[in-house]
């Protein structure tokens, strides 16, 4: 075959991406990075100075992606180092500790200032992200489960996978489904696809486990004022029932919130002359 044809062959089936992780400091960012990369675990800190910035090449399919990694530092110091590098970015690692909550609340503020960053002509739907909820082979600190960080993930539209730097789990797994949903999206021309598969419950029906899980206690889980009649409160408690009855909910938690929407109205009921 001619040599420029196959050239010019090769150049539509390579493909360069650049990626970023995201979270903070110290839940692993660099050392999920360093496991896919360098296939070891180093179990001394030693904090990201702003940014690392490395290079790898992947399979996807018919093409090679060379993906230009730049891991951010997580630490606040560090912000005007990495906000300059948000720009263009085709996928996000986000990444949390499961053993600290914080790291999980934060995740929002993470998505705040990337947004900012990115300015005006920010589109965040062209983006894979990817939520990794890591250190979860230490299984006696956790504090954030899945359903919960899944809930999370999956009412955004991001993918969520649970992850160990440490053991390896989860990683291969997450970096293959990460570069193959950015291939799809670029020779999608640039726009994230639709996915085939709905996740399959609504924003409100995620919003209200999240808001019941959140709640301080049984009337505001049910979302009435303390003092309401049996009326309101049976009230309250049937359009509950029927947004997250676990027949007609697949959200991650439902059936858990499901039973704390049940638990909150027997002992409001009981208290209630
Ligand atoms: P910054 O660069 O400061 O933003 O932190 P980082 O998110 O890059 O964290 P890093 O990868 O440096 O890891 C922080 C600490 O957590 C190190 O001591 C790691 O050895 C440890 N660590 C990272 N991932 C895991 C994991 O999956 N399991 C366990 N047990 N420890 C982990
Ligand atoms: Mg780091």
């Amino acid at each position: 075959m001619d040599t420029n044809v196959q050239k010019r062959r090769e150049n539509k089936k390579s493909l360069r991406v650049k990626v970023i992780s995201l979270g903070n400091a110290e839940v692993g960012k660099s050392c999920i990075i360093k496991r896919y990369c360098e296939k070891r675990f180093v179990p001394k800190y030693l904090a990201t100075i702003g940014i690392d910035y490395g290079v790898t090449k992947v399979q996807v399919r018919d093409r090679e992606i060379k993906v230009n990694i730049f891991d951010m530092a997580g630490h606040p110091f560090f912000y005007e180092v990495r906000n300059e590098f948000y720009k263009d970015s085709q996928g996000v690692i986000l990444v949390y500790d499961v053993g600290l909550r914080e790291s999980f609340d934060a995740l929002d503020s993470w998505l705040t200032e990337m947004k900012q960053e990115m300015g005006s002509q920010a589109n965040m739907e062209n983006i894979i992200f990817i939520v990794c909820a890591n250190k979860v082979d230490l299984t006696k600190r956790r504090v954030v489960d899945e359903s919960e960080g899944r809930l999370w993930a999956e009412s955004r539209g991001f993918h969520y996978f649970e992850t160990s730097a440490q053991s390896g789990e989860g990683i291969n797994e997450m970096f293959q489904s990460f570069f193959s949903s950015i291939t799809d999206m670029c020779e999608n021309g640039g726009k994230r696809p639709t996915p085939e598969v709905s996740v399959g419950f609504t924003k409100e029906q995620a919003d209200t486990i999240r808001r019941i899980r959140n709640s301080k206690d049984s009337w505001d889980m049910l979302g009435v004022k303390p003092g309401a009649t049996r009326e309101e409160v049976n009230k309250a408690y049937r359009k509950l029932a029927v947004l997250l009855h676990p027949d007609k909910c697949v959200a991650p938690g439902s059936e858990d919130a499901f039973k704390a929407v049940v638990n909150a109205r027997t002992s409001l009921l009981k208290n209630i002359k």
